[in-house]
């Protein structure tokens, strides 16, 4: 199969929306560990405005966030199999470190592909292409026993600074996170 990864524009949503829906239908079904946050009481729902705003925001602004997706070209079309996104903080004070999401869905797993999605996020990470925009590191959150994920971030550099049990109750189902973050530059510090 012949897969392409690019950064998406507004012209890609109805692909993003439609891959985000059937890999967050994955979620905590067989052979995929819970990775999402949502249930029953509070499910996704997509805001194609809302995505646009973000998309569209400078780096300088709060709010904004930029993704990369995973094309497919299969007999039944093009669709996007798998993405990343970056996302801003939501403080001033915490700009210099944004946030991580992915998801590859699963008959596209295995492959190298979602190595090669955060890679690219990462090094877009450490050169923006705007010169006033510095990030000093990239944030996480992965559920405990996520090995796949688990084992990715770590491959990648990042190190575990926090665990929380029982943070999320999903629908009946306790589960605790992990915060890794990846320092961009030698030298930063991590937690004591
Ligand atoms: C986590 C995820 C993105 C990995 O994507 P993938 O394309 O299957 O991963 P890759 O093929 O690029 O594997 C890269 C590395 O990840 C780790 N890895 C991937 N799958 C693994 C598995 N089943 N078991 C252990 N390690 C695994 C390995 O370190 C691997 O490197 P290696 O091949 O040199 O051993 C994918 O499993 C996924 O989308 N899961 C559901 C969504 C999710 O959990 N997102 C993260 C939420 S925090």
């Amino acid at each position: 199969m012949n897969y392409v990864i690019r950064a998406l524009t507004i012209d890609d949503i109805d692909l993003l929306y439609a891959h985000s829906a059937r890999a967050l239908g994955e979620s905590g079904k067989p052979g995929t560990p819970y990775f999402h946050i949502y249930d029953s009481v509070s499910p996704w729902t997509p805001v194609p405005e809302k995505t646009r705003e973000r998309w569209t925001k400078p780096l300088t602004e709060l709010g904004w966030s930029r993704t990369w997706g995973l094309f497919a070209t299969e007999e039944s079309g093009t669709h996007i199999r798998g993405a990343v996104s970056m996302i801003s903080g939501d403080y001033n004070s915490n700009r210099h470190r944004p946030s991580l999401a992915l998801g590859v869905e699963r008959d596209h797993r295995g492959k190298g592909l979602g190595e090669k999605l955060m890679r690219t996020a990462i090094e877009w990470t450490r050169n923006p292409g705007d010169a006033s925009t510095r990030f000093d590191y990239v944030d996480l959150f992965v559920f405990m026993g996520n090995e796949p994920a688990i084992r990715l971030y770590e491959k990648l550099g990042f190190r575990e600074i926090g665990r929380c049990a029982d943070r999320w109750r999903i629908d009946g189902t306790s589960l605790g996170d992990i915060h890794f973050t990846l320092p961009l530059r030698s030298g930063i510090a991590l937690n004591p």
